[in-house]
C-alpha cells in the first residue's frame, strides 16, 4: 500500500540512503527514510492513513515523521529541487529533484534509492555508481567540495570505513587532507566535532577509527594537545576489552562507551590542555571532570591498589564506590595486573550493588534515638555484609543488637 499512497497522492517515492545502503551489505537497519518527488507530507498523510498511523508534519522543512502501530518510523522528505549555486566546474545537475537531492549527500554508497511506486515498485536506481562502490568496498564523495561543504563528512568517512570495512578511495583521502590542511575545522563547532568524535566512539570497535583520525591528524587540528601516542594506543585497545567485559556482566548497562575512549584519549594531556580540550568541545562539566579530576583519583587509587590487595571486601568497597561506572571501566583497562582487575570487576559485579536490608524505621523499632548513629550503624552493617557476616535481615538485626 505504500506505493498505492504515492500514486494517489501523485508523486514518485523513493527508499534512500542507509536503508537501501545496509540492504545491499545485508545490514540490519530500522531507520526508513522516503523521499518524494511532489509532496512529501501529502503522501505521509495518505500512507499513514492506510495503516491508522501517526503524522507529524513540519509543513516548513516538506518532511513529516510516521510513526508506526509497533514503533517503528519513517522519515519522509520532500526532494530538495534547489541547485547548488556550484562553482563553473562542476557538472550541471540533471532535472530530476530526487538526483539532486541525492547528489547533496555524502558517499556514493548513500545515494541509493528504491522506487516505491507500484508500476516501478522495487527498482534500484543509482545515479552516482553506488553500487559499484559497495561492491569494491570503497568510499567516495559525489564532488570535490564535499569536505569544504561539511567537514563531519570527513568524521562519517572514517567512521564508515572502519563500520563496513570499507577503504577511502585515493581521491577522497585526498580531498581530506586538503579540507584539513585548508583548516575546514575552524569553521566547525566544538559541540558538532564532539557529536562526530561520540558517533565514532559508539561503534563496536572504535579503536581503527581513532587511529585512523590520527593519521589525518584530526585530532591535533581540533587541539595540538590530542596526540595519540603508543601507550594511549594500548589503553584504547585494553578499555574495549574491559568495555566488552562490563557489558557482560552487568545487568543494566548504564555505561557511556564513547566517554570511557575518551577519557583515555586525553591521558597524555596535562589537566590543564585536557580541561581546554572538553570546553572547546563542548563537554558537560560532570563529563569534563570525569575525565580530569576523577581520572586522576582513579590513578592514584590503582597506584594504592597495587599496594594493598588481596584486601577485604569492606575495604575495597570503600575505595572503590566514589567512582562513576566510566571511570571503573577505566580503571579495569589501566590496571598494571589481573589481581587488580579482577578486584575491580568483583566490585562492579558483586559488591556494588550490596544495600543492608535493615532500614532507619528497624533501628527505631530496636529503641535506637534516631540522629546521626543511625548512618554509622548502617555502615557498619554494610561493612559486615559485604565482608560475608551477614547473610539475612535477622543476622543484621542480631548483629545490630
Ligand atoms: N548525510 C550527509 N552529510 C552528513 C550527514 C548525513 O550527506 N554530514 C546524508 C547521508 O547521505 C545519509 C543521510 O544523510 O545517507 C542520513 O544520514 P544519517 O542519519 O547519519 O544515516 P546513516 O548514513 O545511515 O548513518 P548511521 O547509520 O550512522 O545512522
Amino acid at each position: 500500500d505504500i506505493g498505492k499512497s504515492a500514486d494517489q497522492s501523485g508523486c514518485n517515492a523513493f527508499v534512500v540512503g542507509g536503508f537501501v545502503r545496509d540492504l545491499l551489505l545485508y545490514r540490519k537497519n530500522e531507520d526508513i527514510d522516503i523521499v518524494v518527488e511532489g509532496d512529501g507530507i501529502l503522501f505521509a498523510k495518505a500512507f499513514a492513513a492506510t495503516r491508522q498511523a501517526r503524522v507529524h508534519a513540519y509543513s516548513k522543512f516538506g518532511t513529516a515523521v510516521i510513526t508506526l502501530d509497533d514503533g517503528f518510523k519513517v522519515d519522509v522528505a520532500t526532494a530538495r529541487t534547489e541547485y547548488y549555486t556550484a562553482p563553473a566546474a562542476l557538472p550541471e545537475v540533471e532535472k530530476s529533484s530526487l538526483k539532486a537531492d541525492l547528489y547533496r549527500r555524502d558517499f556514493t554508497i548513500n545515494t541509493l534509492a528504491i522506487q516505491l511506486n507500484q508500476s516501478r515498485y522495487g527498482t534500484l536506481i543509482d545515479h552516482f555508481a553506488g553500487q559499484k562502490d559497495i561492491k569494491d568496498k570503497t568510499l567516495r564523495i559525489i564532488h570535490n567540495l564535499s569536505f569544504v561543504e561539511d567537514p563531519t563528512r570527513i568524521f562519517r568517512a572514517v567512521r564508515f570505513e572502519s563500520r563496513f570495512g570499507f577503504s577511502i578511495g585515493k581521491l577522497t583521502v585526498r580531498l581530506i587532507e586538503n579540507a584539513i590542511r585548508m583548516g575546514v575545522f575552524k569553521r566547525l563547532s566544538g559541540a558538532r566535532a564532539m557529536g562526530e568524535i561520540i558517533a565514532i566512539l559508539e561503534e563496536s570497535d572504535p579503536v581503527p577509527s581513532i587511529l585512523r583520525l590520527h593519521e589525518f591528524r584530526l585530532l591535533a587540528a581540533l587541539h595540538p594537545a590530542m596526540a595519540l601516542t603508543e601507550t594511549t594506543t594500548q589503553l584504547l585497545m585494553e578499555s574495549r576489552k574491559a568495555l566488552d567485559g562490563y557489558e557482560l556482566m552487568a545487568e543494566d548497562s548504564n555505561c557511556l562507551r564513547w566517554l570511557v575512549y575518551f577519557m583515555v584519549i586525553l591521558t597524555p594531556c596535562t589537566s590543564g590542555e585536557a580541561r581546554e580540550v572538553c570546553r572547546i568541545l563542548r563537554l558537560a562539566k560532570w563529563q569534563e571532570d570525569l575525565c580530569v579530576r576523577e581520572r586522576q583519583q582513579a590513578d592514584h587509587c590503582l597506584k594504592r591498589l597495587a599496594k594493598e590487595l588481596p584486601l577485604d571486601n569492606s575495604i575495597l568497597y570503600a575505595r572503590l564506590h566514589v567512582f562513576k561506572t566510566e571511570v571503573l571501566v577505566y580503571m579495569m583497562a589501566a590496571a598494571d595486573s589481573n589481581r587488580t582487575r579482577k578486584a575491580i570487576a568483583h566490585f562492579l559485579s558483586r559488591l556494588r550493588s550490596v544495600r543492608p536490608e535493615i532500614q532507619g524505621r528497624d533501628l527505631k523499632n530496636l529503641g535506637l534515638p534516631p540522629g546521626p548513629r543511625y548512618k554509622k550503624i548502617l555502615i557498619q552493617v554494610l561493612d559486615a555484609k559485604l565482608n560475608g557476616l551477614l547473610q539475612t535481615k535477622e543476622d543484621e538485626t542480631a548483629f545490630v543488637a
